[in-house]
């Protein structure tokens, strides 16, 4: 990979076209230059307040310095990849949240789309997989089709008190076990450097192999520590790429101040200016199947970081806009009717390949029907990116606000990019919306209650607090 060379890493840059959000294409529904404008001081605080907090880890921004501190980490982790593939047929990921939409992302943005259905020789290593729910029927599922004594297992989870996770370690730690193999073989755990269960854990065994999720690093900014980078190396990802596309970024975006040569603030304050106008939905739609899943790592970044009720200086708000997603094309058939003519309350963001990693020819064919005929000759990658720009141009017509983000290939070095870029994004719209981005309370309290409804005494209490009586409607039958 040439992503050391600066000629090769200019010609791989992710690029933004935000025209379809202005007033110049779109009119009065479009942002004009004077209120683009009037957000460029808030804009420049918000890239203010990230550049002065870099790498804070008390304000969980330890993750801005993943692409500059990780040089050992990134050793052992492709050292350790290296004995994985050679010595076991299958990987599971075992996490939730932050601890697994990164993994499923960049392992299907950079891998076969049938990775698991290729013979060994075509893989790059064992078959993959990401369990992220407490589903019975998926685990059983699973277990039907791996051999857990030729498995690895990489538990991820930084407070290892996640139940749905810890589950599914309890199964794991019983199969292994009726199969007869220490745990230490198999099982491999990221989780934080000093406290948590999982470290707990380890300590009994006398030590378990474990890498370390960084203290400063939230779950869904987490992709590129360990997380996401053991995973994507057992996979034949380039990691190192990967952080060089991360870097070269954050280095465009840390170095520009200004909105208009820096993507990733600019995208924050259009989705901010969006918002305040009543745009509370964002659509990511990739055109591209490697990209699907990237979609969903997007929508925790960004409806876990923004959803807020309060602000940094403890004045209650509601904040945040619900993200999204859609497939190119697929969802031109399903959703973009909806986008095209139904309320004007969302922004689309296009992630648009100029370049696919296949063609595939459309041979000719079927000449007597013109309606069909006319595919012949043409490519699918042609197809696709035409349905593109023709989606774009109906949204534009129909005076919908969108952008799109240019990606030349998808590679590690983009992809790196692309999450770096969506990072930086949330973090600027964070400051602007001045509320905490790297906090979840949200998310702790339900942990919290899912624990009591557990618990047996969770029904005494239920009774005790009417807030969690969920009301009781008579049911109505039909005999
Ligand atoms: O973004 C987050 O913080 C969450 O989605 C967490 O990643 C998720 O809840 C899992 O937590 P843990 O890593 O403690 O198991």
């Amino acid at each position: 990979m040439g992503y050391k060379t600066i000629a090769w890493r200019k010609s791989m840059r992710v690029t933004l076209d935000y025209n379809n959000m202005t007033s110049a294409v779109l009119g009065e529904k479009g942002i004009s230059p004077k209120q683009l404008s009037a957000y460029r001081s808030r804009a420049a605080k918000a890239w203010q307040y990230v550049q002065k907090n870099r790498g804070k880890d008390e304000l969980y921004m330890g993750w801005t310095e993943l692409p500059y501190n990780q040089n050992e980490i990134v050793k052992d982790i492709i050292e350790t990849a290296k004995n994985i593939r050679s010595k076991f047929q299958n990987f599971v990921v075992l996490g939730i949240g932050g601890s697994a939409l990164g993994p499923t992302m960049a392992f299907n943005a950079l891998c076969h789309l049938h990775y698991n259905d290729l013979p060994r020789n075509k893989r790059r290593g064992p078959k993959f997989f990401v369990e992220d729910n407490v589903d019975p029927v998926r685990m059983h599922d699973l277990l039907d089709v791996i051999n857990p004594a030729k498995t690895c297992f990489n538990v991820i989870s930084k407070s290892g008190a996640t139940s749905e996770t810890m589950a599914q370690y309890l199964i794991i730690l019983d199969q292994l076990k009726k199969a007869g193999v220490d745990v230490q073989n198999n099982v491999i755990f990221t989780t934080d450097a000093n406290k948590g269960n999982l470290k707990k854990i380890s300590d009994e065994y006398g030590g378990i192999k474990s890498y370390v999720l960084p203290d400063g690093v939230g779950g869904r900014f987490s992709e590129l520590c360990p997380v996401g980078l053991l995973p994507a190396a057992v996979c034949g990802i380039d990691v190192k790429a990967l952080l060089a596309g991360a870097e070269y970024m954050d280095r465009l975006c840390r170095t520009n101040r200004s909105m208009y040569k820096n993507p990733a603030l600019m995208c924050a304050t259009l989705q901010v200016i969006a918002m305040e106008q009543g745009k509370n939905l964002h659509v990511m739609m990739p055109y591209s199947d490697n990209l699907k899943y990237l979609s969903d790592w997007y929508c925790q970044l960004w409806a876990e970081s923004l959803g807020k009720n309060v602000t940094l200086d403890g004045e209650p708000c509601n904040v945040g806009q619900t993200p999204v997603k859609a497939l190119g094309v697929t969802d031109q058939h399903s959703q973009v009717q909806l986008y095209t003519e139904g309320p004007f309350d969302k922004v689309v963001t296009f992630l648009s390949l100029k370049k696919y990693a296949q063609t595939m020819p459309i041979p000719h064919g079927c000449e007597n029907i013109p309606d069909v005929a006319f595919l012949g000759g043409h490519t699918m990658e042609e197809l696709i990116q035409a349905e593109n720009a023709a989606t774009a141009f109906a949204l534009t017509k129909a005076g919908r606000m969108n952008y799109t983000l240019w990606i030349p290939e998808l590679n590690a070095f983009t992809l790196g990019q692309l999450l770096f870029l969506f990072e930086l994004q949330t973090a600027y719209a964070g400051a602007m919306l001045n509320v905490n981005t790297f906090n979840q309370p949200g998310v702790e309290e339900g942990k919290r209650l899912r624990l009591l409804c557990l618990e047996k005494r969770a029904t005494k209490k239920r009774k005790k607090n009417s807030t969690l009586t969920p009301q009781t409607i008579p049911l109505i039958s039909f005999d």
